[in-house]
């Protein structure tokens, strides 16, 4: 999984699963661009990577701005001169209040889209036309298992994540000829801000015991999950690091659950 001296950036790299695959590409080599919303979080990540001995810089940027975006990968290519893998991880499960809504509004249909699908359209549109200029590119899109299967509990983050899957599809035949591979990455269940949301989320998931969010959560592994065990950013970013590296040349328009077993499509 070596990506010695390659440069990445990282949407959504401020915690979470973002910051794992940030952690991980550095481990492996790599110098990372740690992009997101909040940029005090994603300085404390570039901190991080700097003390793992990688170059590190942080991005203030918002993924549903085309602005900001592209300011964003302009500052990146500033300071590095080029990118060569971009990790599309920023993503949302609902606008705000969505945990207090018995049915997703059409505030949260809109929210979810603007960033999950839309913003991976934005970032890539900014970074891949550098990337075709090199003939040189790996972009790895975060999908979900949510994306595999409709359920009722949130409609909008399901569509979203089949988006990503169809969205890597149609990128991988479109960049294909500038030797640019694009998948997409699956995750399952992973503790996070994120799913601590989907936890509390108490308007249609009763939880008559009073049990916390995490205890939540435990269940919902223990009951979905063949290998019994919840995923981490790092099992995330390990996937990540084999797509980004050479060891992956010949993989494109795919997308790769790594969930322990829950959905085996
Ligand atoms: N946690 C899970 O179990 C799980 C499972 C499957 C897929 N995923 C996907 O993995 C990705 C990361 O999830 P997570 O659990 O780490 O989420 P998280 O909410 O913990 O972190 C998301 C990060 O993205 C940033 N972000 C949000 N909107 C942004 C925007 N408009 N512009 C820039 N940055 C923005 C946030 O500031 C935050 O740092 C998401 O795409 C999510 O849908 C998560």
């Amino acid at each position: 999984m070596d990506v010695t001296g390659k440069i990445a950036l990282v949407t959504g790299g401020g915690r979470g699963i973002g910051r794992g695959i940030g952690l991980v590409l550095a481990r492996n080599g790599a110098d990372v661009v740690v992009a997101d919303l909040n940029a005090e979080n994603a300085e404390a990540v570039a901190n991080e990577i700097r003390a793992l001995g990688r170059e590190s810089m942080s991005v203030a940027l918002d993924v549903t701005d085309s602005d900001s975006t592209e300011s964003g990968v302009r500052q990146a290519l500033e300071r590095f001169g080029r990118i060569d893998i971009l990790v599309n991880n920023a993503g949302t499960i609902g606008a705000p209040g969505w945990e207090a809504r018995e049915t997703p509004s059409e505030q949260d249909w809109d929210f979810i889209f603007e960033v999950n699908v839309k913003g991976i359209v934005k970032v890539t549109a900014a970074v891949a036309p550098h990337m075709k200029e090199r003939a040189y590119g790996k972009i790895i899109n975060l999908a979900s298992i949510a994306g595999r299967l409709g359920t009722d509990r949130n409609p909008p983050y399901n569509v979203s994540k089949a988006g990503v899957i169809s969205l890597t599809q149609s990128q991988a035949f479109e960049l294909a000829p500038y030797n640019i591979n694009v998948n997409a990455i699956c995750p399952g269940l992973l503790w996070t801000p994120m799913w601590e949301r989907v936890a509390s989320r108490t308007a249609t998931s009763p939880n008559p015991e009073g049990r916390s969010t995490r205890e939540v959560f435990e269940g919902y592994v223990k009951e979905n999950t063949p290998l019994g065990r919840e995923q981490t950013p790092e099992d995330i970013g390990n996937l990540a690091a084999f797509l980004a590296s050479d060891y992956s040349l010949n993989i494109t328009g795919q997308a790769i659950n790594v969930s322990g077993g829950f959905f085996m499509n």
